[in-house]
């Protein structure tokens, strides 16, 4: 993501934030030499460990607009740990005119084979919890979907018509970008 943003604006700052020690060391290998983006270790379910950081503090500016990326990871949070206040506590954190781009898995319209896949994911060590459109579009409360709204992730801006294929919702994974007014 770093390299995209920065590809944009060499000055952009990136922060990445893993609970999982593996990916927060590799992420802090990648980033040794670039002074704009940093990693560290914390659970999503913790927002003050993450918005307090000293880390996130001393790179983003919360007097401007902010992107944050939460993709493909609040499927991993249960209905026990309320990710739809989560979310709201997230956004209320980021200043007007930021972003927020979220992605998730849901059962709502998917193939045997997809349904296999997340009833094993279920059953793992990191069990997923699908979730419908209205519960993902609600993780966006307050903030103006930025088109085309709420899809399957291959619709959100392809590239080209092969990005979509014939049956999107095969990807059963929800895909939108939301602005703060
Ligand atoms: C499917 S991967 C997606 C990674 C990345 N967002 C991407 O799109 O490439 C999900 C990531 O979420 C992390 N994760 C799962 N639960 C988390 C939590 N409660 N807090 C922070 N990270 C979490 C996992 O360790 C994993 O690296």
């Amino acid at each position: 993501m770093h390299e995209i943003a920065q590809r944009a604006n060499p000055e952009a700052k990136v922060v990445y934030v893993d609970n999982e020690p593996v990916a927060v060391a590799h992420s802090e290998l990648l980033l040794e030499n670039n002074p704009n983006a940093v990693a560290f270790e914390a659970d999503l379910r913790d927002p003050d460990s993450i918005l307090g950081h000293d880390k996130t503090r001393k790179m983003l500016d919360f007097d401007r607009p902010i992107g944050l990326l939460s993709v493909a990871v609040y499927h991993f949070i249960p209905e026990a740990d309320d990710p739809l206040a989560l979310a709201a506590r997230y956004r209320a954190a980021l200043p007007g005119g930021s972003f927020l781009a979220l992605s998730h898995v849901t059962e709502d319209s998917m193939g045997d084979q997809v349904r296999q896949l997340v009833d094993l994911m279920r059953a793992s060590q990191n069990p997923v919890t699908p979730r419908t459109k209205a519960q993902f579009t609600a993780m966006f409360d307050g903030f103006d979907l930025v088109e085309p709204g709420v899809v399957f992730t291959p619709q959100w801006h392809p590239e080209s018509p092969e990005d979509v294929g014939e049956r999107p919702q095969d990807s059963a994974v929800y895909a939108a970008v939301g602005r703060k007014p």
